[in-house]
Protein backbone atom coordinates (compact mmCIF):
# COMPACT_ATOMS: atom_id res chain seq x y z
CA UNK A 1 0.00 0.00 0.00
CA UNK A 2 1.41 3.54 -0.95
CA UNK A 3 0.99 6.60 1.77
CA UNK A 4 -0.13 9.68 1.17
CA UNK A 5 3.95 10.71 0.87
CA UNK A 6 4.22 8.22 -1.99
CA UNK A 7 6.01 5.08 0.63
CA UNK A 8 5.35 1.92 0.09
CA UNK A 9 4.24 0.57 3.37
CA UNK A 10 4.67 -3.21 3.47
CA UNK A 11 6.28 -4.25 6.80
CA UNK A 12 4.38 -4.92 9.68
CA UNK A 13 5.90 -5.27 13.50
CA UNK A 14 3.50 -7.55 15.55
CA UNK A 15 3.73 -6.91 19.26
CA UNK A 16 2.05 -10.12 20.19
CA UNK A 17 2.56 -9.33 24.07
CA UNK A 18 3.43 -6.47 26.28
CA UNK A 19 4.92 -8.98 28.80
CA UNK A 20 8.91 -9.79 29.16
CA UNK A 21 10.84 -11.96 31.13
CA UNK A 22 13.56 -8.95 31.98
CA UNK A 23 13.22 -5.22 32.86
CA UNK A 24 15.59 -3.45 30.67
CA UNK A 25 16.29 -0.13 32.58
CA UNK A 26 15.79 2.06 29.25
CA UNK A 27 12.23 -0.04 29.06
CA UNK A 28 11.01 -0.46 31.97
CA UNK A 29 10.67 1.35 34.76
CA UNK A 30 12.01 -0.20 38.60
CA UNK A 31 8.21 -0.63 40.03
CA UNK A 32 7.09 -2.44 36.94
CA UNK A 33 4.53 -1.50 35.06
CA UNK A 34 0.86 -2.59 34.83
CA UNK A 35 0.73 -5.28 32.45
CA UNK A 36 -2.61 -5.50 30.20
CA UNK A 37 -5.25 -8.62 31.19
CA UNK A 38 -5.36 -11.35 28.91
CA UNK A 39 -8.33 -11.08 27.54
CA UNK A 40 -6.95 -7.20 26.73
CA UNK A 41 -4.18 -8.89 24.12
CA UNK A 42 -5.62 -10.05 21.16
CA UNK A 43 -5.94 -14.07 20.65
CA UNK A 44 -4.01 -16.53 17.83
CA UNK A 45 -6.79 -16.21 15.97
CA UNK A 46 -7.65 -12.51 16.22
CA UNK A 47 -3.61 -11.58 15.10
CA UNK A 48 -3.56 -13.74 12.46
CA UNK A 49 -7.03 -12.64 11.21
CA UNK A 50 -5.30 -9.13 10.78
CA UNK A 51 -2.15 -10.38 9.29
CA UNK A 52 -4.66 -12.11 6.62
CA UNK A 53 -6.82 -8.40 5.94
CA UNK A 54 -3.11 -6.76 6.14
CA UNK A 55 -1.66 -9.35 3.30
CA UNK A 56 -4.90 -8.10 1.15
CA UNK A 57 -3.41 -4.23 1.77
CA UNK A 58 0.26 -5.21 0.30
CA UNK A 59 1.83 -6.32 3.48
CA UNK A 60 4.59 -9.10 3.17
CA UNK A 61 7.12 -8.37 5.57
CA UNK A 62 6.14 -9.74 9.40
CA UNK A 63 8.56 -9.32 12.23
CA UNK A 64 7.29 -10.34 15.67
CA UNK A 65 8.09 -8.25 18.71
CA UNK A 66 7.03 -8.51 22.09
CA UNK A 67 7.32 -7.29 24.82
CA UNK A 68 9.28 -10.59 24.74
CA UNK A 69 7.62 -12.73 21.80
CA UNK A 70 8.31 -15.70 23.17
CA UNK A 71 6.99 -16.19 25.95
CA UNK A 72 3.55 -15.89 24.43
CA UNK A 73 2.46 -19.83 24.75
CA UNK A 74 1.11 -20.07 21.45
CA UNK A 75 3.62 -18.40 19.51
CA UNK A 76 4.22 -21.26 17.05
CA UNK A 77 0.85 -21.39 16.17
CA UNK A 78 1.12 -17.37 15.45
CA UNK A 79 3.91 -18.32 13.17
CA UNK A 80 1.93 -21.21 11.54
CA UNK A 81 -1.56 -19.19 10.99
CA UNK A 82 0.64 -16.16 9.21
CA UNK A 83 2.70 -18.36 7.04
CA UNK A 84 -0.40 -20.49 6.35
CA UNK A 85 -2.44 -17.03 4.89
CA UNK A 86 0.22 -17.57 1.65
CA UNK A 87 1.31 -14.15 0.15
CA UNK A 88 3.28 -13.19 3.30
CA UNK A 89 7.18 -13.35 1.78
CA UNK A 90 9.22 -12.75 5.42
CA UNK A 91 8.33 -13.64 8.91
CA UNK A 92 11.03 -12.23 11.95
CA UNK A 93 11.15 -11.80 14.87
CA UNK A 94 13.10 -9.83 17.35
CA UNK A 95 13.73 -11.78 20.81
CA UNK A 96 15.99 -10.97 23.84
CA UNK A 97 17.20 -14.27 23.01
CA UNK A 98 16.24 -16.11 27.28
CA UNK A 99 13.86 -18.57 25.54
CA UNK A 100 15.20 -19.29 22.34
CA UNK A 101 17.09 -21.81 22.52
CA UNK A 102 13.99 -23.93 23.43
CA UNK A 103 11.85 -22.70 20.01
CA UNK A 104 15.41 -22.59 17.69
CA UNK A 105 14.09 -26.30 16.03
CA UNK A 106 10.79 -25.02 15.41
CA UNK A 107 11.53 -21.20 13.95
CA UNK A 108 13.94 -22.66 11.78
CA UNK A 109 11.34 -25.07 10.42
CA UNK A 110 8.77 -22.58 9.85
CA UNK A 111 11.59 -20.63 7.62
CA UNK A 112 11.73 -17.57 11.11
CA UNK A 113 15.78 -17.44 9.73
CA UNK A 114 15.91 -13.86 10.43
CA UNK A 115 16.45 -12.96 14.40
CA UNK A 116 16.94 -9.99 16.20
CA UNK A 117 18.58 -10.38 19.56
CA UNK A 118 18.65 -7.79 22.46
CA UNK A 119 21.94 -8.05 24.30
CA UNK A 120 23.15 -4.69 25.48
CA UNK A 121 26.77 -5.45 27.01
CA UNK A 122 28.67 -8.75 26.49
CA UNK A 123 29.99 -8.03 30.73
CA UNK A 124 28.06 -10.58 32.41
CA UNK A 125 27.45 -7.94 35.17
CA UNK A 126 26.48 -5.08 33.01
CA UNK A 127 24.40 -7.03 31.36
CA UNK A 128 22.28 -8.25 34.55
CA UNK A 129 22.20 -4.49 35.81
CA UNK A 130 20.95 -3.47 32.96
CA UNK A 131 18.59 -6.05 32.09
CA UNK A 132 17.91 -6.19 35.91
CA UNK A 133 18.61 -9.89 36.82
CA UNK A 134 19.14 -11.06 32.97
CA UNK A 135 21.41 -14.14 32.49
CA UNK A 136 24.05 -13.59 29.71
CA UNK A 137 25.42 -16.68 29.40
CA UNK A 138 21.58 -18.23 28.22
CA UNK A 139 21.20 -15.88 25.53
CA UNK A 140 24.91 -16.45 24.25
CA UNK A 141 24.35 -19.99 24.52
CA UNK A 142 20.82 -19.26 22.35
CA UNK A 143 22.71 -17.34 19.92
CA UNK A 144 25.76 -19.88 18.87
CA UNK A 145 23.31 -22.56 18.52
CA UNK A 146 21.43 -20.33 16.03
CA UNK A 147 24.78 -19.75 13.99
CA UNK A 148 25.16 -23.19 14.19
CA UNK A 149 22.13 -24.52 13.24
CA UNK A 150 22.30 -21.65 9.60
CA UNK A 151 20.12 -18.72 11.09
CA UNK A 152 20.74 -15.58 9.25
CA UNK A 153 21.33 -12.56 8.63
CA UNK A 154 21.37 -12.61 12.64
CA UNK A 155 21.13 -9.15 14.43
CA UNK A 156 22.57 -8.20 17.54
CA UNK A 157 20.73 -4.77 19.44
CA UNK A 158 22.47 -3.22 21.59
CA UNK A 159 21.07 -0.13 22.65
CA UNK A 160 23.59 2.30 24.26
CA UNK A 161 22.45 2.68 27.79
CA UNK A 162 23.87 4.64 30.59
CA UNK A 163 26.99 3.36 31.98
CA UNK A 164 28.10 1.95 28.19
CA UNK A 165 31.46 2.38 27.86
CA UNK A 166 34.24 1.98 25.50
CA UNK A 167 34.97 -1.78 27.01
CA UNK A 168 32.32 -2.69 26.21
CA UNK A 169 32.24 -1.70 22.82
CA UNK A 170 35.31 -3.27 22.27
CA UNK A 171 34.13 -6.72 23.66
CA UNK A 172 31.04 -6.38 20.62
CA UNK A 173 32.96 -5.69 17.96
CA UNK A 174 35.78 -8.46 18.85
CA UNK A 175 32.53 -10.51 18.75
CA UNK A 176 31.84 -8.93 14.89
CA UNK A 177 35.42 -10.51 13.96
CA UNK A 178 34.31 -13.84 14.92
CA UNK A 179 31.28 -14.35 14.40
CA UNK A 180 28.96 -13.95 11.35
CA UNK A 181 26.28 -11.49 13.17
CA UNK A 182 25.49 -7.61 12.40
CA UNK A 183 25.82 -6.14 15.61
CA UNK A 184 23.95 -2.66 16.14
CA UNK A 185 24.73 -0.12 18.23
CA UNK A 186 21.38 1.79 18.69
CA UNK A 187 20.83 5.36 20.13
CA UNK A 188 18.22 5.32 22.73
CA UNK A 189 15.28 6.48 22.16
CA UNK A 190 13.60 9.23 24.17
CA UNK A 191 10.29 9.07 24.46
CA UNK A 192 7.85 11.46 25.75
CA UNK A 193 5.24 11.38 28.95
CA UNK A 194 7.84 7.83 29.58
CA UNK A 195 11.06 9.49 30.94
CA UNK A 196 10.21 9.20 34.61
CA UNK A 197 12.82 9.64 37.44
CA UNK A 198 13.23 5.58 37.35
CA UNK A 199 14.34 5.00 33.88
CA UNK A 200 17.25 7.31 34.12
CA UNK A 201 18.76 6.63 37.61
CA UNK A 202 21.12 4.31 36.28
CA UNK A 203 24.53 5.96 35.97
CA UNK A 204 27.94 5.81 37.34
CA UNK A 205 30.43 5.48 34.58
CA UNK A 206 30.84 8.23 31.44
CA UNK A 207 28.58 7.22 29.15
CA UNK A 208 29.81 7.21 25.15
CA UNK A 209 27.70 7.89 22.06
CA UNK A 210 27.46 6.30 18.67
CA UNK A 211 30.05 8.91 17.54
CA UNK A 212 32.34 8.08 20.11
CA UNK A 213 32.06 4.33 19.48
CA UNK A 214 32.16 4.87 15.94
CA UNK A 215 35.52 6.89 16.36
CA UNK A 216 36.92 4.32 18.50
CA UNK A 217 36.18 1.78 16.24
CA UNK A 218 37.96 3.30 12.59
CA UNK A 219 41.03 4.23 15.00
CA UNK A 220 41.85 0.57 15.65
CA UNK A 221 41.26 -0.44 12.20
CA UNK A 222 40.00 0.02 8.59
CA UNK A 223 36.57 -0.59 8.14
CA UNK A 224 34.63 -0.20 5.24
CA UNK A 225 31.04 1.17 4.51
CA UNK A 226 29.14 -2.32 3.39
CA UNK A 227 25.53 -2.79 2.20
CA UNK A 228 23.58 -4.20 5.15
CA UNK A 229 22.11 -7.74 5.35
CA UNK A 230 18.69 -8.55 4.25
CA UNK A 231 16.43 -6.53 6.52
CA UNK A 232 14.27 -3.72 5.86
CA UNK A 233 15.94 -1.11 8.37
CA UNK A 234 17.58 1.73 8.52
CA UNK A 235 21.47 0.85 9.64
CA UNK A 236 24.50 2.04 8.24
CA UNK A 237 26.70 -1.41 8.30
CA UNK A 238 30.84 -1.19 8.35
CA UNK A 239 33.26 -3.94 7.97
CA UNK A 240 36.94 -4.37 8.83
CA UNK A 241 38.61 -6.92 6.13
CA UNK A 242 38.83 -10.94 7.09
CA UNK A 243 36.20 -10.33 10.11
CA UNK A 244 33.10 -12.45 9.54
CA UNK A 245 30.75 -9.97 11.32
CA UNK A 246 29.92 -6.25 10.67
CA UNK A 247 28.97 -3.45 13.06
CA UNK A 248 25.90 -1.02 12.57
CA UNK A 249 24.70 1.98 13.83
CA UNK A 250 21.21 3.04 14.10
CA UNK A 251 20.47 6.35 14.80
CA UNK A 252 17.21 8.85 15.18
CA UNK A 253 16.57 10.76 12.15
CA UNK A 254 14.60 12.58 9.52
CA UNK A 255 15.93 10.19 6.44
CA UNK A 256 14.58 7.13 8.09
CA UNK A 257 11.15 8.69 8.21
CA UNK A 258 11.51 9.43 4.68
CA UNK A 259 12.08 5.58 4.08
CA UNK A 260 9.99 4.69 6.31
CA UNK A 261 7.92 1.23 5.20
CA UNK A 262 6.24 -0.07 8.18
CA UNK A 263 3.43 -0.08 10.84
CA UNK A 264 2.82 -1.67 13.99
CA UNK A 265 0.16 -3.38 15.54
CA UNK A 266 0.36 -3.07 19.82
CA UNK A 267 -0.10 -6.16 21.72
CA UNK A 268 -3.35 -4.24 22.96
CA UNK A 269 -4.75 -4.28 19.00
CA UNK A 270 -4.44 -0.72 18.10
CA UNK A 271 -2.39 0.15 14.81
CA UNK A 272 0.15 2.54 15.09
CA UNK A 273 1.19 4.25 11.73
CA UNK A 274 4.41 6.13 13.39
CA UNK A 275 6.31 4.48 16.51
CA UNK A 276 5.58 8.10 18.22
CA UNK A 277 2.09 8.22 17.37
CA UNK A 278 -0.86 8.46 19.74
CA UNK A 279 -3.14 8.33 16.69
CA UNK A 280 -4.15 4.65 16.74
CA UNK A 281 -6.99 2.56 14.92
CA UNK A 282 -8.56 0.32 17.43
CA UNK A 283 -8.37 -2.97 15.31
CA UNK A 284 -9.39 -5.46 18.29
CA UNK A 285 -12.58 -3.28 19.27
CA UNK A 286 -13.89 -3.65 15.10
CA UNK A 287 -12.79 -7.48 15.35
CA UNK A 288 -14.86 -7.89 18.31
CA UNK A 289 -17.75 -5.81 17.02
CA UNK A 290 -18.68 -7.81 14.30
CA UNK A 291 -16.59 -6.19 11.65
CA UNK A 292 -16.50 -7.87 8.22
CA UNK A 293 -12.91 -7.46 6.64
CA UNK A 294 -13.76 -5.39 3.52
CA UNK A 295 -14.90 -2.66 6.33
CA UNK A 296 -11.56 -3.08 8.48
CA UNK A 297 -9.95 -2.68 4.75
CA UNK A 298 -11.55 0.77 4.10
CA UNK A 299 -10.72 2.09 7.34
CA UNK A 300 -6.89 0.55 7.67
CA UNK A 301 -6.13 1.94 4.05
CA UNK A 302 -7.42 5.02 4.80
CA UNK A 303 -5.62 5.26 8.15
CA UNK A 304 -2.34 4.25 6.85
CA UNK A 305 -2.51 7.11 4.17
CA UNK A 306 -2.39 9.60 6.53
CA UNK A 307 0.70 8.03 8.07
CA UNK A 308 2.57 11.52 9.20
CA UNK A 309 6.12 12.29 7.08
CA UNK A 310 7.72 12.96 10.33
CA UNK A 311 7.67 11.33 13.51
CA UNK A 312 4.28 12.24 15.32
CA UNK A 313 5.03 14.26 18.51
CA UNK A 314 1.60 12.86 20.28
CA UNK A 315 1.96 12.13 23.76
CA UNK A 316 2.23 8.24 23.35
CA UNK A 317 1.12 6.55 27.09
CA UNK A 318 2.99 3.10 25.97
CA UNK A 319 6.27 2.07 26.98
CA UNK A 320 8.28 0.43 24.41
CA UNK A 321 7.40 -3.29 25.89
CA UNK A 322 3.64 -2.28 24.10
CA UNK A 323 4.78 -1.29 21.24
CA UNK A 324 7.88 -3.37 20.67
CA UNK A 325 10.30 -0.84 18.87
P1 LIG B 1 14.63 -5.64 10.16
O1 LIG B 1 15.03 -4.63 9.17
O2 LIG B 1 13.39 -6.38 9.79
O3 LIG B 1 15.75 -6.58 10.51
O4 LIG B 1 14.21 -4.90 11.49
P2 LIG B 1 14.84 -3.81 12.44
O5 LIG B 1 16.30 -3.89 12.46
O6 LIG B 1 14.23 -2.50 12.16
O7 LIG B 1 14.17 -4.37 13.80
P3 LIG B 1 14.52 -4.52 15.33
O8 LIG B 1 13.28 -5.07 15.94
O9 LIG B 1 15.75 -5.31 15.54
O10 LIG B 1 14.75 -3.04 15.83
C1 LIG B 1 16.00 -2.42 15.83
C2 LIG B 1 15.92 -1.02 16.43
O11 LIG B 1 15.28 -0.16 15.51
C3 LIG B 1 15.11 -0.96 17.72
O12 LIG B 1 15.75 -0.09 18.61
C4 LIG B 1 13.80 -0.37 17.28
O13 LIG B 1 13.17 0.32 18.31
C5 LIG B 1 14.26 0.55 16.17
N1 LIG B 1 13.17 0.81 15.21
C6 LIG B 1 12.48 -0.10 14.50
N2 LIG B 1 11.57 0.49 13.72
C7 LIG B 1 11.70 1.84 13.93
C8 LIG B 1 11.03 3.01 13.41
O14 LIG B 1 10.12 2.94 12.60
N3 LIG B 1 11.44 4.22 13.88
C9 LIG B 1 12.45 4.35 14.77
N4 LIG B 1 12.82 5.57 15.15
N5 LIG B 1 13.10 3.28 15.27
C10 LIG B 1 12.72 2.05 14.88
N1 LIG C 1 15.35 3.09 22.33
C1 LIG C 1 15.89 2.30 21.35
N2 LIG C 1 15.67 0.98 21.27
C2 LIG C 1 14.89 0.42 22.18
N3 LIG C 1 14.50 -0.85 22.36
C3 LIG C 1 13.68 -0.91 23.44
N4 LIG C 1 13.54 0.32 23.99
C4 LIG C 1 14.29 1.17 23.23
C5 LIG C 1 14.56 2.56 23.28
N5 LIG C 1 14.03 3.36 24.23
C6 LIG C 1 14.94 -1.95 21.50
C7 LIG C 1 15.17 -3.25 22.22
C8 LIG C 1 14.90 -4.29 21.15
C9 LIG C 1 14.17 -3.54 20.07
C10 LIG C 1 12.89 -4.16 19.63
O1 LIG C 1 13.92 -2.24 20.57
O2 LIG C 1 16.46 -3.36 22.71
O3 LIG C 1 16.09 -4.82 20.64
FE1 LIG D 1 11.97 -6.87 27.75
FE2 LIG D 1 12.90 -5.83 25.46
FE3 LIG D 1 11.86 -4.24 27.34
FE4 LIG D 1 14.19 -5.46 27.78
S1 LIG D 1 13.79 -3.93 26.17
S2 LIG D 1 12.46 -5.30 29.24
S3 LIG D 1 13.94 -7.38 26.74
S4 LIG D 1 10.75 -5.77 26.19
Amino acid sequence: MIDDFNRKIDYLRLSVTDRCNLRCTYCMPAEGIRMLDRAQLLSAEEIIKTVGILSRLGFRKIRLTGGEPLVRKDIITIIEGIKAIGPIEDISITTNGVLLKRFLKDLYRLGTKRINISIDSLDENNYSRITRGGLLGKVLEALDESIMMGFGPIKINTVITSGFNLDDARSFIEMSEKKPVFIRFIERMHIPGLETGSYQKESGIKQVNLDDIFRFMTSRALYRRIKGPQGFGPAAYYRKSGSTGSIGFIKISKDRCKRCNRIRLTSRGTLKRCLFSGKELDIKKELRKGRGPDTIIKMVSEYIKGKPDYRDHTNIQDSMNMIGG
